[in-house]
């Protein structure tokens, strides 16, 4: 809801749960009050109205009016040249050089729903899910105009921010840094949870206590990146998985941005996130407008745990495409790992029996089915089928997988180009760099310039094609290579500091016209694995191949710090062989489940050569998913304990009626005479009565013996109250049918169903 006091100027943005609370000074400036906890909505607060009553000495007053300064004004707006000397959220310049503006509240306009943003990846709102408000500021003695943009979702206590900047000026303008939203809190006593990564290590997660100072966590990239997910957390000291104060911010966006948190002498924190400043310049020419991308932010007094759900639920059922929302996707066989390059008609052929037989549902044909693509030198751009490969083509290959019921699913890299191909033959001027200087390659490739219209109708129609004649039920859009040699041959000079952006607007505009053309068609997005896992590619494609590093127990920390922001649905999570090919390291197959199960689950490993144990024991895990799969992949997740902190890590989803819950415990080491062991559970009935029972399993693939029976009738209150106590680990001496042998890397999934 969102509500405007007339008198006061007052503007109250409330969720389920939480307030955010701004006015409009006297001077026309907005200062924010409040975000937080929900409180009542008011005509006035008292309480929220501290100010400074003077300027502190030297400082720089607004005007000879008032002591006001605005250094020290907790603003909704930072602004350069009147005395705010922390970073600014908007700075601009004039032709005659002036960098200097004043944007001063004008008017308001409130109304139902919200609109999709026409060029930016965003989220549009019915009027039944949420409301938004968009506030007018000018900058009188240029004519400028500044929307500040909020749009609220009640259900998931999330509110929406951007801002729209329109020329009514004489003279062009240019924008040098335009943050999608600026927020002040008058604390910092905070930690600062951000998501930091690198290839096959993506989003672990990153704390520290804030100090005086700028913290820069951003990308140059020219895609978000896994060095710094675009999302950021401030959260008390005290604050746990399940308890105290969180807000969370992310960006709507899939390129390089820039989000920023000060902690200015006064112990304000000035928070800001958006597109990526350096090298950013925008030429704005008078009746042109200018929009940021959407940063959402959320609050939770339920610590990480909810301020991961909001996110969660947003992107769930407000964020991806609509035919996607809520439904159930299938379980993969993708044969990456299983072949590489190296395969043939009847090599794919057998590999999908043997899905067929182990009941998955999609067969995913990746990278090396187009010609000369036998090494990762050579072959993308032209998009020709490798009839020495497929002797009958994707379309016969695709027949083939329809055939045995399954579905069928291509990879494809849309964006990229190898030389040598007939595509950078006829068009080198379609490459991402300066013409006269050589171009810096990355995975022996170069990028497409999706500035340039040309570029992006050839490959809606080449890419509508293959897709119109495999009948593909999914697509894998990979993107392996960050931006180089920024330039654009298609760009006029003055514009080149603008590429960045519009590489992400023109991919944008291209990924549009595809899922409008295929809307039933689950695209998975995919860069290096997860290079490019952000709210933006989500807005088209409702899953993202979480990382490239497939091994069990890196993935408890990779799997734990996304969910941060990401819900399980929108995970790709894959089994793949027993020694892992990222780091070499050997783990059971159950676990190897366990963890991908906690996600959409695929199986990307030699599926012909497999053990008729190993054969069993994926049929039972494939049945098991599917039985449990709604919960898997849209069940309330919550964090229990950490990896990055324990030898053990804990997750549960739990299904929102709370009658089925599945919990995940998860071993690094063995250890030698382990302590007694403890599992905590949440959010279940407490008046309910339970079953709980440890999924059956195998203890590893290599002997028949079977997970430990353990199987327990408790109240809901029992079990929120004191958890789980599974029995003992193997001690060193004697087994029997209840010693629980996890060993190394071993796990359990515990099934908790109410009576
Ligand atoms: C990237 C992807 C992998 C695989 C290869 C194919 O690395 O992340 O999953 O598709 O490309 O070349």
């Amino acid at each position: 809801m969102i509500k405007y006091h007339e008198t006061t100027q007052i503007f109250h943005i409330q969720t389920k749960n939480t307030s955010y609370i701004f006015k409009v000074l006297e001077t026309g400036h907005i200062t924010q009050l409040y975000y937080g906890e929900k409180i009542g909505i008011k005509e006035n607060y008292d309480a929220l109205n501290q100010q400074y009553v003077s300027a502190p000495g030297n400082s720089t007053v607004y005007s000879t009016k008032s002591d006001f300064c605005l250094n020290v004004t907790p603003l909704e707006l930072g602004i350069y040249g009147k005395g705010d000397y922390r970073e600014p959220t908007l700075h601009l310049q004039e032709d005659d050089g002036n960098r200097t503006f004043d944007f001063l509240y004008v008017s308001h306009e409130i109304h139902e729903g919200k609109e999709k943003l026409s060029e930016l990846a965003s989220v549009e709102l019915s009027e039944e899910d949420g409301q938004s408000l968009t506030i007018l500021l000018k900058d009188e003695v240029s004519g400028v105009k500044l929307y500040l943009k909020y749009s609220v979702i009640d259900a998931a206590n999330i509110i929406i921010r951007s801002m729209e900047l329109v020329n009514n000026g004489s003279g062009p303008l240019k924008i040098q840094r335009m943050m999608s939203f600026n927020w002040d809190d008058r604390y910092s006593d905070y930690d600062l949870i951000s998501l930091e990564g690198q290839w096959i290590r993506e989003r672990h997660i990153n704390k520290y206590a804030l100090k005086k100072g700028r913290i820069v966590l951003d990308s140059k990239k020219g895609v978000s990146s896994s060095d710094y997910n675009p999302f950021l957390c401030l959260a008390k000291k005290t604050t746990t998985e399940c308890t105290g104060k969180a807000y969370g911010f992310a960006l709507i966006y899939s390129g390089s941005h820039e989000s920023s948190v000060e902690v200015t002498p006064y112990g304000f924190t000035r928070i800001q996130m958006g597109i990526q400043s350096f090298d950013f310049e925008w030429l704005l020419k008078p009746g042109d407008f200018f929009q940021t991308p959407e940063a959402v932010l959320t609050f939770s007094a339920k610590g990480f745990n909810g301020m991961s759900q909001n996110f969660h639920q947003m992107i769930n059922d407000y964020l991806i495409p609509k035919y996607w929302r809520r439904r159930e996707r299938p379980i993969l066989a993708n044969n990456w790992e299983a072949t590489y390059f190296d395969f043939d008609h009847n090599k794919i052929k057998a590999l999908v029996d043997s899905a067929k037989e182990l009941g998955i549902e999609l067969f995913v044909l990746d990278d090396g089915w187009f010609m000369n693509r036998n090494n990762d030198r050579h072959g993308l751009g032209d998009w020709i089928v490798d009839y020495d490969k497929l002797e009958n083509g994707i379309d016969g290959i695709a027949h083939y997988v329809h055939q045995q019921g399954l579905q069928f699913g291509l990879w494809v890299e849309p964006e990229m180009v190898n030389k040598g191909t007939a595509l950078y033959r006829k068009h080198p001027e379609w490459i991402v760099g300066h013409p006269r200087r050589e171009v810096s390659p990355g995975r022996n490739q170069y990028i497409l310039d999706l500035t340039n219209d040309a570029v992006i109708d050839y490959l809606e129609e080449k890419l509508s094609n293959i897709f119109e004649h495999a009948k593909v039920d999914y697509i894998k859009w990979d993107m392996n290579r960050n931006f180089s040699d920024l330039y654009s041959s298609w760009l006029e000079p003055e514009r080149q500091q603008e590429f960045a952006h519009r590489y992400v607007l023109g991919l944008y505009k291209l990924l549009g016209r595809l899922v409008k053309r295929f809307p039933k068609v689950l695209f998975e997005s995919c860069s290096s694995g997860g290079n490019r896992f952000d709210l933006g590619m989500l807005a088209y494609m409702p899953q993202t191949w979480t990382s490239d590093n497939t091994d069990a127990v890196a993935r408890y920390k990779i799997q734990y710090g996304t969910s941060y922001v990401f819900p399980l649905s929108t995970m790709g999570a894959h089994v793949s062989g027993r020694k892992s090919h990222q780091v070499l390291r050997k783990t059971p197959l159950e676990t190897r489940f366990n963890v991908a199960a906690f996600g959409v689950l695929g199986y990307e490993l030699d599926l012909i050569n497999l053990s008729n144990t190993e054969r069993e024991m994926i049929k039972e895990q494939v049945e098991f998913y599917k039985k449990h799969r709604s919960l898997f992949q849209f069940g309330d997740f919550n964090r229990l304990q950490s990896p990055f902190e324990n030898n053990h890590m804990h997750w549960q989803v739990l299904d929102p009626d709370k009658r089925e819950a599945i919990l995940g415990e998860y071993q690094q080491l063995q250890e030698a005479s382990p302590v007694l062991d403890h599992i905590d559970v949440v959010n279940l009935e407490e008046e309910a009565s339970y079953h709980l029972a440890c999924r059956k399993q195998h203890v590893d693939e290599e002997t028949r013996m079977m997970s430990e029976s353990f199987s327990i009738h408790a109240s809901g209150d029992e079990l929120l109250k004191a958890g789980i106590r599974p029995f003992t680990q193997f001690m060193g001496v004697g087994v029997d049918a209840y010693t629980r042998i996890l060993g190394d890397f071993g796990s359990r999934l515990y099934l908790i169903e109410k009576e």
